[in-house]
């Protein structure tokens, strides 16, 4: 895992691989439904708040933008330079005085801020960028850094060990129904596909997602589903950008378990795609 850890590390460092990132179309963006619930909350996070600070981890031009649009004092935290100039450049709130970038590993915020400084943090899906041992040493570091009643809002993957699995079919009949979108349909042929137990190893977390994304090629040529609105040039897209990433997710009981720790789960939002199951946005209050 070390290895592949540092080949991740040197692929978020390249900035062809940025630029691609930041195809915020052909992504693992959050969509307007769901940059909905993040507004909604954060707005309820800042209510009555004197001059509210905000961290983000991660570069995620949307949330960058939300906060910004705010007027929020924004702190966002990346690894990579490379990553955090090609976002900036597709933000509508570029340049914004109120923002701090932070090129750093977030597990050595701790270092460089100070406790009690945040009402709320935010992330879109990266925790599962960690290994387990780091995910949980993440959750510490970031109820350390919120103040008292501070919000942890962010985008997770959970494993749902209970969800029926579906065939390449199933899932391309909600594609065509629009029950999922292009993005959905890939997420969902990894985690309850039949190539699963190949791909996910729910016991380590690990996701092989070079492993996925070469089976559910496979099927495209050999099914040819007809796809809309450039979605193959999305995948193509994600896959170039996406197959070195590491990607560790729990069962959703074993993740609730060490975000209890530190967190009271207030509320899990969904959206009307069916990967929002396995992919909720966890509304949290610091304990
Ligand atoms: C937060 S997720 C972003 C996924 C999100 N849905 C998106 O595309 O906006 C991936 C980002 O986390 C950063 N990252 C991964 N591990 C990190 C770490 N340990 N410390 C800081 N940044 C990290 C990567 O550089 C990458 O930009």
């Amino acid at each position: 895992m070390e290895k592949a850890r540092q080949k991740q590390i040197k692929d978020y460092k390249t900035k062809e691989i940025a630029a691609l990132r930041a195809k915020r179309e052909a992504s693992s963006s959050p969509i307007p439904e769901e940059i909905s619930i993040y507004r909604t909350w954060l707005k309820r996070a800042i209510k009555n708040k004197k001059e509210p600070k905000v961290l983000i981890l991660g570069a995620t031009p949307e949330l960058r933008d939300l906060c910004l649009g705010l007027e929020l004092a924004t702190f966002s935290a990346d690894i990579s330079w490379d990553v955090i100039d090609a976002m900036t450049k597709v933000m509508r709130t570029q340049g914004n005085e109120k923002e701090i970038i932070i090129n750093t590993n977030w597990l050595d915020l701790d270092k460089y801020l100070k406790a009690n400084l945040f009402d709320v943090v935010m992330g879109d899906i990266s925790i599962s960028n960690l290994r387990a041992e780091e995910q949980k040493r993440l959750l510490g570091i970031i109820y350390k850094l919120l103040r008292k009643n501070g919000y942890f809002i962010s985008r997770c993957d959970i494993f749902l060990p209970n969800k029926k699995r579906k065939s390449f079919e199933e899932i391309y009949s909600d594609y065509l129904s629009r029950k999922t979108n292009w993005l959905g349909f890939i997420v969902e042929y990894c985690w309850y596909g039949p190539k699963r137990g190949e791909i996910y190893n729910a016991k380590s977390g690990f996701t092989d997602f070079k492993k996925m994304f070469s089976y559910f090629f496979c099927e495209l040529k050999e099914k040819k589903p007809k796809l809309r609105d450039n979605d193959l040039e999305k995948f193509e897209n994600l896959i170039s950008h996406g197959k070195n990433v590491i990607h560790v997710v729990f069962p959703k009981e074993i993740f609730e378990k060490m975000l209890k720790k530190y967190f009271r789960i207030v509320t899990i939002e969904k959206i009307k795609y069916t990967f929002s199951e396995f992919h909720p946005i966890y509304i949290l209050k610091k304990k």
